[in-house]
């Protein structure tokens, strides 16, 4: 089955990241673009590896449901522009079975099945336009570059076989993308981006995304004009108003609590440069937290997680906080010589690259 969009309609884009650690950004960019005259209809995943899945994200908020059927996929889409929801079995059933068994079958990081995976999610959309964020790095399935560019030219061939007009950006997964990384720690960082209060790196890849979308869908002439674009629905406070709409679309309240777990600081064992950041390890530290499965069907704690306080290249004193954790008593010693066995201190700063690396189409 694909989403049937009758009638002229306005342009239907969607962005997927091949997955990462702090990686939020559909959560500000759908919203984001339905600001801007397009439509998202966005199915999304869950956890995979050490990678947090945008689903489980979004299920921290009160009342929410990412489990629609098609029809309230299609009338969430008519009424706020944009969705982010999982696949139903009408929709994409095969990827649901497969993404369950990658993880206990050693299959995550693989090309033909991520770009299995992936596609098959967005052509199920009827989508127009697709921008794939193809990350590399320590965090990333794919370690390096090259294989990351293995990963994007399989995507976007896929993509443009099947007639979307696809491009894709590479980025750089060496370390989170922004501060914060669980369940809901990352939907405050989103809502507070979209409030005027985002850190730089996870504004960068949004708005880098979503100017791609609004050139390949024909609403901006430049990438410089969709960033504009993306820019004034932030700034205008019409992008979290759209949010908080598709939330509460989804049966949900983004103005209830979310529970966040008692916090602790996870302080530097010597003096030294960050020099790298094992963010995979991350990743499973969140999983060991409870904020992420062991094995299909397992309930996830959304309040674990913790916030980045140190970025690579950054310099701390012995004793200087380098985290702050998240996480229940009982895990929080193990959770804080995790994060500590993560961020590697070294004598001399490291190179650090460019976080947008290259663009393929
Ligand atoms: N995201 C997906 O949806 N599938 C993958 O295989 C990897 C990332």
């Amino acid at each position: 089955v694909r989403l049937q969009w009758p009638g002229a309609g306005l342009p239907r884009v969607d962005k997927h990241s091949t997955g990462g650690i702090g990686d939020k950004v559909s959560l500000l960019l759908a919203p984001l673009l339905a600001c801007c005259g397009v439509q998202v209809p966005m199915l999304s995943g869950r956890g995979l590896g050490a990678t947090g899945g945008t689903l489980d994200k979004l299920e921290s908020i009160p009342g929410l449901r990412t489990d629609l059927t098609l029809e309230q996929i299609q009338s969430v889409v008519a009424k706020v522009g944009c969705v982010i929801c999982g696949a139903t079995d009408a929709l994409v059933p095969a990827d649901r079975k497969l993404y369950g068994l990658r993880d206990v079958t050693a299959t995550v990081p693989s090309i033909p099945l991520i770009t299995a995976s992936i596609m098959s999610k967005k052509l199920a959309e009827g989508i127009d336009a697709l921008v794939l964020d193809v990350k590399f790095g320590s965090g990333a399935f794919m370690k390096t570059e090259p294989q990351a560019r293995a990963l994007a030219e399989s995507l976007v061939a896929t993509g443009r076989r099947m007639g979307v007009a696809t491009c894709a950006l590479l980025t750089d997964m060496n370390q989170p993308l922004g501060r914060l990384v669980g369940n809901a720690v990352e939907v405050d960082e989103a809502v507070a981006a979209l409030q005027g209060e985002g850190p730089e790196d996870l504004l960068e890849v949004t708005l880098a995304l979503g100017g791609e979308l609004l050139v390949l869908a024909q609403g901006a002439a430049t990438l410089a004009e969709g960033r504009q674009q993306l820019t004034d629905a932030l700034d205008s406070g019409a992008a979290y108003e759209k949010l908080a709409q598709m939330v509460a679309a989804q049966g949900g309240d983004l103005e209830a609590p979310r529970a966040v777990a008692p916090a602790s600081a996870v302080r530097a064992p010597r003096t030294g440069y960050v020099v790298a950041i094992d963010a995979e390890r991350l990743g499973e530290t969140v999983i060991a937290l409870g904020g992420g499965r062991h094995k299909l069907g397992d309930r996830l704690d959304h309040s674990t997680g913790f916030e980045m306080q140190v970025q690579l290249g950054d310099r701390v004193e012995r004793g200087q906080p380098l985290a702050r954790l998240f996480a229940h008593s009982t895990l929080a010693e193990a959770g804080h010589a995790a994060l500590q066995g993560a961020i590697t201190l070294g004598e001399a700063p490291p190179q650090v690259g460019p976080l947008i690396l290259d663009r393929l189409e």
